[in-house]
């Protein structure tokens, strides 16, 4: 199960990032809020098609694979538009992030929005429904209970919950799933 969910192989192979040459990356979710890399441009930015939701099993981070926690992933949605965090960086940061988000992520090259409405084609971390730790939907109470249950080595899967709440809120985005959640943690 956990070899199954395992996409550094399949990333690293997906892509021929070119040394030197810069690259776009949208965040949705614990990039917005841990930045553990070096980047040379940081810009809000948006992603149109797409919502967050925590429909993604966490085996290694919020979790364990007994008892898995709950994180974001994005699931496409027409007219939707996601809001997030945009990095320019270097090919080398994906060397990191690829082992980070290993559990189930894939690697797209999709467009997106910079805050100024530049129009950029680049890197996102998705977790599809194929992925063998997807946990895909539930009631909202469901979610928010299971989150509040779970802790894995990256911490608890609340307070993973509650530092993305904030981090939008800081960015003026107004995101009604997670802040739904966020309402049954904190009761
Ligand atoms: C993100 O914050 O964009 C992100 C979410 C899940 C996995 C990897 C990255």
């Amino acid at each position: 199960m956990l070899d199954a969910a395992n996409t550094i192989t399949i990333n690293q192979r997906r892509h021929a990032l070119q040394d030197g040459i810069p690259v776009w990356l949208f965040g949705y979710g614990s990039l917005i809020y841990k930045a553990d890399f070096p980047w040379l441009l940081r810009r809000p930015g948006s992603i149109s098609g797409w919502v967050r939701r925590f429909w993604q099993g966490s085996h290694d981070h919020r979790g364990t694979p007994k008892a898995p926690g709950r994180v974001v992933t994005l699931v496409e949605e027409p007219g939707a538009v996601c809001h997030g965090m945009a990095y320019q960086v270097t090919p080398e940061v994906f060397d990191h992030l690829d082992r980070r988000e290993k559990n189930g992520y894939l690697r797209l090259s999709l467009p997106f929005q910079l805050d100024d409405d530049e129009r950029v084609d680049g890197l996102v971390y998705i977790a599809r429904a194929d992925n063998p730790a997807y946990l895909g939907p539930a009631p909202d109470t469901a979610i928010a209970a299971q989150i509040a249950a779970s802790a894995g080595p990256s911490g608890s899967n609340r307070d993973y919950l509650l530092r993305l709440a904030e981090a939008l809120r800081a960015l003026r985005v107004n995101d009604p799933h997670v802040e739904r959640l966020a309402g049954l943690v904190d009761a």
